[in-house]
C-alpha cells in the first residue's frame, strides 16, 4: 500500500495546488499523516527552494514537491529539487523523461500525473516509481477520461504502483479506488475545505456551496483544459471559446485568475478551481478530521459492501 511505500500513516497524497499548497500547508498535511506536496507551479526556483527549507523546519515527516513541466524554469527547478533531495516528486503537463536519472540518483521517488493509458505505459518504460492516474472529474488541469474508466485500464497496462485521483472525497471513493486497482489516492478538492488550507474564506464557502453540476471545463480549444467553478469569468470564457477567440483573448480572461480567487476571494471573476466532487463536501474540517473520517468511513463502507455482496444470491 501507498502508506508503506512512502513511509506515511495514511495511503493519501495531498494533490498539488498551485498558489495554495505552500510549505506550511504541505507540512501540516504531512504532520497529520498523509503525504504533503508543495506546489511549485507558480513559484520561482528560489521560492521553491525556500519552501522546501521551510517545510523541513515545520515537519520531520516525508513530504514531496510538484513540478509543472511547462514551468518556464523547469530545468533549473529540477536541478534544485535534485540538490534538495526531496522524498517524492510529482509532475504534470509533460514528459519528465530527461530528469528521471538525476531525480533517482538524488533519492526521490517520481510519480508523474497521467491521464491516459499510453502516457502511463511510456512513463513506466522510462523508469518512474509510480503513477498518479487522474480522471477529468478533478479540479485544475484535467484530462478527458474519467477516474472510473481510466484507473483500471492503467492498472491492467502497467505493473508499477498506481494512485487514483479525481472525484475522491470519502470512504466510498477511497474504496472504489482500491477496487479499481490503486494502492492509494490523491485528493485535492476536499482539502480546499480544510481549516489549514490558506485560501480566502469566499473560496472555501464556494466549495461548500457547489453542487455536482457547478463546475465546467475551460480551455478545451487551447488544448489546456482546466476544471473551475461556473462563474461570470468561466461563462465569458466559454462564450469566447465558442466564438473562436484566440489564445491572447482567452489568456487575458484567466491571467492571475487563481491568485484572484485564492488571495482576494474574487469568486466571480477568479479561476475558482475545484473538482466535481465539491458537491459532496459540506463542511470545513481540520486536516486531521478529514483524513481520520475518510479512513473510518472506508472501513464502515467496506462492511456495508460485504453485506451487499452476501445478498447477491447467484
Ligand atoms: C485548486 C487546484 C489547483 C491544482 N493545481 C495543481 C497543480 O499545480 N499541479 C498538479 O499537478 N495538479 C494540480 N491540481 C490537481 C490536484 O493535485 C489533484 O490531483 C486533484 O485535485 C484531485 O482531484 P479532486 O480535486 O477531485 O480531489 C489542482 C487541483 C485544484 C483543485
Amino acid at each position: 500500500m501507498l502508506n508503506q511505500l512512502l513511509g506515511i500513516k495514511y495511503p493519501i497524497i495531498q494533490g498539488a495546488m498551485a498558489n495554495i499548497a505552500t510549505a506550511e500547508f504541505a507540512a501540516a498535511v504531512s504532520e497529520q499523516g498523509a503525504m504533503g506536496i508543495i506546489a511549485t507551479g507558480a513559484m520561482t526556483v528560489e521560492q521553491a527552494r525556500e519552501s522546501i527549507h521551510k517545510a523541513r523546519v515545520l515537519t520531520t515527516k516525508p513530504f514531496g514537491v510538484n513540478v509543472m513541466l511547462m514551468h518556464p524554469d523547469v530545468d533549473a527547478m529540477m536541478e534544485m529539487i535534485c540538490q534538495e533531495k526531496v522524498d517524492l516528486v510529482t509532475c504534470g503537463a509533460g514528459n519528465p523523461g530527461k530528469y528521471i536519472a538525476a531525480l533517482k540518483e538524488s533519492g526521490s521517488k517520481i510519480f508523474p500525473v497521467v491521464a491516459s493509458v499510453a502516457l502511463a505505459k511510456r512513463m513506466e518504460r522510462i523508469g518512474v516509481d509510480g503513477l498518479i492516474v487522474e480522471g477529468g472529474e478533478s479540479g485544475g488541469h484535467v484530462g478527458q477520461q474519467t477516474t472510473m474508466a481510466l484507473v483500471p485500464q492503467v492498472c491492467d497496462a502497467v505493473s508499477i504502483p498506481v494512485v487514483a485521483a479525481g472525484g475522491i472525497a470519502d470512504g466510498r471513493g477511497f474504496n472504489a479506488a482500491l477496487s479499481l486497482g490503486a494502492i492509494g489516492v490523491q485528493i485535492g478538492t476536499v482539502l480546499l475545505a480544510s481549516e489549514e488550507c490558506p485560501i480566502h474564506e469566499n473560496y472555501k464557502q464556494a466549495v461548500l456551496k457547489a453542487k455536482d453540476t457547478d463546475t465546467v471545463v475551460t480551455g478545451q480549444s487551447q488544448n489546456a483544459p482546466v476544471r473551475i467553478l461556473k462563474n461570470a469569468m468561466s461563462r465569458q470564457y466559454i462564450k469566447e471559446e465558442r466564438n473562436g477567440a484566440n489564445r491572447e483573448v482567452l489568456e487575458k480572461l484567466t491571467l492571475g485568475g487563481l491568485r484572484r480567487a485564492v488571495q482576494d476571494g474574487d469568486i466571480k471573476h477568479g479561476s475558482v478551481m475545484m473538482g466535481q466532487i465539491a458537491g459532496l463536501v459540506h463542511e470545513v474540517k481540520s486536516l486531521s478530521d478529514i483524513f481520520e473520517d475518510l479512513m473510518q468511513d472506508s472501513r464502515t463502507q467496506f462492511q456495508a459492501l460485504e453485506k451487499k455482496m452476501e445478498a447477491i444470491q447467484c
